[in-house]
């Protein structure tokens, strides 16, 4: 009986040692200890940008743990961010992939997935010089015109419907709508949703593609990072083979429908599939990374933009001060015989500041995504060994009160006093990331962003349903990589310009 305890308290305790010892001599950053095995696993909470926040009070800006046997560091202030992401650059730029996540960009041959090298310079040159140009963005506001009138008709009508006696929507229904057919038409150039709101059997494949691939990917396996137990926690090959099949399916369908248009017209269009597959050969893509990089899109663009607007709005309305500063600047600008377009913004710079200070507060991906390192690297005088898994806590960035004065307020007017950069150079500020690996969608999201949000505080004031008290808004986030608020905000929208002026404008 005793034999058995005492042999598993000296294996534990001889792994303890061992650890002991690696962290020692490797210099590793601090941490907590890990358990044998799962390592750090479960002792991080859901949240992880808060649970890394908090682990930062114990261990100082710079702390790693493990994940099984794979060892991750997290830097959670302004100069440990520039030490990752200027000074280490291109040695800390790789992705840890997961199974499903190397099946699903065909082990890294898309964008977000790829490692850094010349597979993914040459993709990333395709996207700053042919994708995101400024006169392709400017060639796709129609879509984004259209997209938002068309959310402020439906809430228009919704809010004014005699059977809504409360007025209250729930306002992530309207901005996801808004968010989803602009990233498909921007991407697969389509718009699946009918203007009823609803989707077509095409659009219906692509969303159940999204929720299957966040399902098989959000599965926990231990396999993943404890390589000598993969036999235990066996992939569920199926499940991916089948999820591959349906989405190169997918997009074979719209790609050919493309290719036949093209063939027809003779005409190019400015949406991605069209760019893509025009580009092919003059930049050597093999289909999957067509087909990989269309589906980066659809990821890295949807949620992200309806959370920050959600975010954006539960802020104005918890502090109505700022949004009738808002609506002065925009009345001013633009008057109430017409509504807002995308020319209007570089006018509207409190509303600017706005979107500022919510992505300080609520960056929608607090933790980036993961970068790995490629070679052995110091950051703030401790080793990072090649292989380890690479996080920066821009949400703790935001909020550090050694460099925020009173990080917790929601005060645009700081942005006035200094206008912080929020696209990659000032390390204080990275809701987009910085160096090589910066969101090359950030101008795109950054122009809808503002619009939806002109559009939503100069054609309405927001407060909340009745009975609801400012400070019963829920301001905790979801769990994920993106974050969305816990609880959906409601709302209640009060109509503010000339009745013509909510119809509906199709481009
Ligand atoms: C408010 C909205 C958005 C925010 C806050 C945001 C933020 C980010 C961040 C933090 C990263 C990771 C950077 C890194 O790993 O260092 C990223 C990557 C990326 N984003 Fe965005 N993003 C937004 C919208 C978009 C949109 C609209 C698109 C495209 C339509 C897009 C496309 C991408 C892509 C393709 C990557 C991968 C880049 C790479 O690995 O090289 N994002 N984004």
């Amino acid at each position: 009986m005793a034999l058995p305890l005492v042999l598993s308290i000296s294996i534990f305790l001889i792994f303890l040692s061992y650890k002991l010892y690696h962290r020692l001599t490797a210099k590793l950053p601090p941490g907590p200890w890990p358990w044998p095995v799962i390592g750090n696993l479960f002792d991080i909470t859901p949240v992880r940008f808060r649970c890394f926040a908090e682990w930062a009070h114990v261990y100082g800006p710079i702390f790693s743990f493990y994940l099984g046997s794979q060892l991750n560091v997290v830097v959670n202030n302004a100069e440990l961010a520039k030490e990752v992401l200027k000074d280490n650059d291109q040695n800390l730029a790789n992705r840890f992939r997961t199974k499903p996540l190397e099946n699903v960009s065909k082990n890294g041959m898309d964008l977000i997935w790829a490692d850094y090298g010349p597979h993914y310079v040459k993709v990333r040159k395709l996207c700053n010089l042919e994708l995101f140009t400024p006169k392709r963005l400017e060639a796709l506001s129609p879509i984004r015109e259209d997209e938002v009138t068309a959310m402020v008709e439906n809430i228009f009508k919704d809010c004014t419907k005699p059977c809504n006696v409360s007025k209250t929507l729930m306002l992530r229904n309207y901005l996801g709508s808004v968010a989803f057919n602009n990233i498909t038409r921007l991407t697969f150039g389509k718009r699946f949703m009918n203007s009823e709101g609803k989707i077509d059997e095409q659009g219906e494949e692509l969303k159940a593609i999204v929720s299957n691939g966040l399902k098989i990917g959000g599965k926990p396996n231990l396999g993943e990072f404890v390589p000598w137990l993969r036999w235990v926690f066996k992939d569920d090959n199926e499940a991916l083979e089948a999820q591959d099949r349906r989405l190169e399916k997918f997009t074979r369908i719209i790609m050919e429908e493309h290719t036949i248009a093209r063939k027809k017209t003779g005409e190019t269009k400015h949406h991605f599939v069209d760019a893509l597959l025009t580009l092919q050969k003059q930049y050597d893509l093999i289909d999957d990374t067509v087909i990989g990089l269309l589906w980066d899109m659809i990821t890295a663009g949807m949620d992200t933009v309806a959370i920050t607007v959600e975010w954006a709005m539960a802020e104005l309305v918890k502090n109505p001060r700022v949004q009738q500063k808002v609506q002065e600047e925009l009345d001013r600008v633009i008057g109430s015989n017409r509504i807002v377009n995308e020319s209007d913004i570089s006018k509207l710079s409190y509303l600017q500041y706005v979107v500022k200070e919510s992505l300080r507060l609520h960056p929608p991906t607090p933790l980036m995504l993961p970068h790995m390192a490629s070679n052995n690297v110091k950051v703030g005088g401790y080793n990072i060994p090649k292989g380890s898994i690479v996080h920066v806590n821009v949400w703790s960035l935001g909020r550090d009160p050694k460099i925020w004065k009173d990080p917790l307020q929601f005060w645009p007017e700081r942005f006035i006093i200094e206008d912080v950069d929020m696209k990659g150079h000032d390390y204080r500020f990275l809701p987009f990331g910085a160096g090589r690996r910066i969101c090359p969608g950030m101008n795109l999201a950054i122009n809808l962003v503002t619009s939806m949000l002109a559009h939503l505080l100069h054609q309405f004031t927001w407060s909340l349903p009745p009975g609801v008290k400012l400070e019963d808004v829920d301001m905790l986030e979801s769990p994920g990589t993106v974050t969305y608020m816990q609880t959906s905000l409601q709302v209640v929208p009060n109509p503010r310009l000339p009745l013509h002026l909510y119809t509906h404008i199709s481009q």
